[in-house]
């Protein structure tokens, strides 16, 4: 258990499946108040429930399930207002909404990407990462604190060859994190970002996905698939004061395969 999040308001996009799921569930575990904001509103209702029955009485705060869809920038100030309306404050937004798995992408060479998805993807991995930032930012400048943590991908350190338009759009974020951690930090906002290795995040996984997933494990220090609680610890250390004096810093949690 991690101190330090008791009470505090987290928002994490994309938190209705796979590692935000995790996330979520680390984040309650932990006291926050937690909003699991998602495209797919019924699933982020789902994981809701599915959550606070799992914590049951070690958190008593409400979990908030909410839609947006981050690459519009209106559905990410709503996103902000309602928590704001529900919540009072904004103690930290993690940024893990993507094209990735649920919603899927063309895992294909350079020559197979459809232009439109290139774009669709840079629209919500990268436009959702700009969007969200801008509707939190006003609320913890004015609170003179806040933590923002995006989520890059073990793919950009030596490159991963397919899906060009996503490991691109993961090279990006860790740009833009250093960017903003310096132009707010003056307002005592750290921005950070944690990048997970080759992740099993399925919730039913096909044999090829499995087989995908199995493949890192063979290239890693620590030799076995990895799952979505082991990158939880960073994500919560992150968001937590003991990361204080921490920003525009990228983790690389992936049981060892590349060493920064
Ligand atoms: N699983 C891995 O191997 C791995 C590795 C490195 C990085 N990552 C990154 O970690 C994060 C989570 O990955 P995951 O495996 O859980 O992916 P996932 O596809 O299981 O989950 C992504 C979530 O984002 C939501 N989402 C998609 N588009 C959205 C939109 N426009 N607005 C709001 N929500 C939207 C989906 O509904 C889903 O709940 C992603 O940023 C991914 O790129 C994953």
């Amino acid at each position: 258990m991690i101190d330090g999040l008791k009470d505090k308001v987290v928002i994490v996009t994309g938190g209705a499946h796979g590692i935000g799921k995790a996330y979520c569930k680390g984040f309650a575990d932990a006291g926050a108040r937690v909003v699991i904001a998602d495209i797919d509103q019924p699933g982020a209702e789902a994981a809701a429930s599915e959550i606070a029955a799992d914590v049951g009485a070690k958190n008593l705060s409400p979990i908030l399930a909410l839609h947006v869809d981050v690459s519009n920038e209106e559905s990410t100030k709503n996103m902000a207002a309602q928590v704001l309306e529900k919540f009072a404050r904004i103690d930290a937004l993690i940024n893990n909404a993507a094209v990735f798995s649920v919603v899927p992408m063309n895992r294909g060479r350079i020559e197979t990407i459809d232009p439109a998805e290139w774009d669709k993807l840079m629209a919500v991995n990268l436009r959702g990462l700009f969007f969200c930032c801008r509707a939190v930012l006003p609320t913890m400048r004015t609170q003179q604190s806040g933590k923002i943590i995006n989520i890059a991908s073990g793919t950009v350190f030596a490159g991963s060859p397919g899906r060009i338009h996503y490991v691109t759009s993961k090279t990006a974020t860790i740009g833009f994190t250093r960017t903003l951690a310096r132009e707010v930090g003056g307002d005592n906002i750290n921005v950070n970002c944690l990048a997970p290795g080759n992740t099993l995040s399925e919730e039913n996984p096909s044999a090829e996905t499995i087989r995908l997933r199995e493949s890192s494990a063979g290239l890693r220090a620590l030799k076995r698939v990895q799952v979505p609680q082991d990158v939880v610890g960073a994500m919560l250390f992150l968001a937590s004061p003991l990361s204080d004096f921490m920003t525009g810093q990228t983790v690389n949690v992936d049981g060892g395969i590349s060493f920064l």
